[in-house]
């Protein structure tokens, strides 16, 4: 399972990167506020970074612009993947942009059938929302389970991205239904570390220690 970083905070990706933990990035306009930088210059600064994809989201609403948009942000850095949402015109983008050799993320997938058109469309990845199903009442995973059958049934090369994690549970049951990539706030995939019987057994393991009197080195 390959690990992208949902963020464009170039300091928390830094530090994922160094641990070998981060195989991509993804980033949308709402992350881009969110680092109050220039979308150009922080896309590149993450570019540097990271080896693997970096997304990069268009916000133009026809295909044209959202093509001549895609152009422009693929400029950047040979790992730029252009991020386009599932709309009609999205889809032609997405054919556009790819048929010329460019990596596509289409975003915003809320069914396995916009995700079946997404792989027609000829999308790198598909980034289901599971976070955002389950926020009203949907099940988000069973979406990327069907996305899974579907598109193992017809050999479909698109990668699943499930995106729109919010706990470790999310990540590990994507990875348990076959998610090719998982994309995760930092601080989400940090806290998959914790686990309360770690914390308690290091506690003991410190009480004992002390108890010995000894020292090491
Ligand atoms: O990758 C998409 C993701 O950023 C959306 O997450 O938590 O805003 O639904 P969220």
């Amino acid at each position: 399972m390959k690990f992208f970083v949902d963020t464009a905070d170039t300091a928390a990706i830094r530090e994922l990167n160094d641990l070998g933990m981060v195989d991509g990035v993804t980033t949308n306009p709402s992350l881009i506020l969110k680092s109050g930088r220039d979308i150009i210059e922080v896309t590149k600064e993450i570019c540097d970074i990271v080896e693997g994809p970096v997304s990069a989201e268009v916000v133009a609403k026809d295909a044209a612009e959202m093509i001549r948009e895609g152009k422009h942000l693929a400029e950047i850095a040979k790992n730029i993947t252009v991020k386009v949402p599932l709309t009609w015109d999205g889809l032609k983008a997405c054919k556009a942009l790819s048929s010329e050799g460019h990596m596509v993320n289409v975003t915003l997938c809320f069914s396995a059938a916009q995700a079946i058109l997404a792989a027609k469309a000829g999308a790198t990845f598909i980034s289901p929302f599971i976070g955002r199903l389950d926020d009203i009442n949907l099940d988000g995973m069973q979406l990327i389970e069907d996305i899974r059958t579907i598109y193992d049934n017809y050999d479909f090369r698109t990668e699943i991205l499930a995106a729109s994690i919010r706990s470790v549970n999310h990540i590990t049951d994507a990875a348990r239904v076959g998610a090719d990539v998982i994309t995760a706030p930092p601080a989400v995939i940090k806290s998959m570390v914790n686990h309360v019987l770690t914390d308690k057994g290091l506690a003991q393991f410190d009480a004992d220690w002390a108890k010995t009197g000894q020292k090491i080195g």
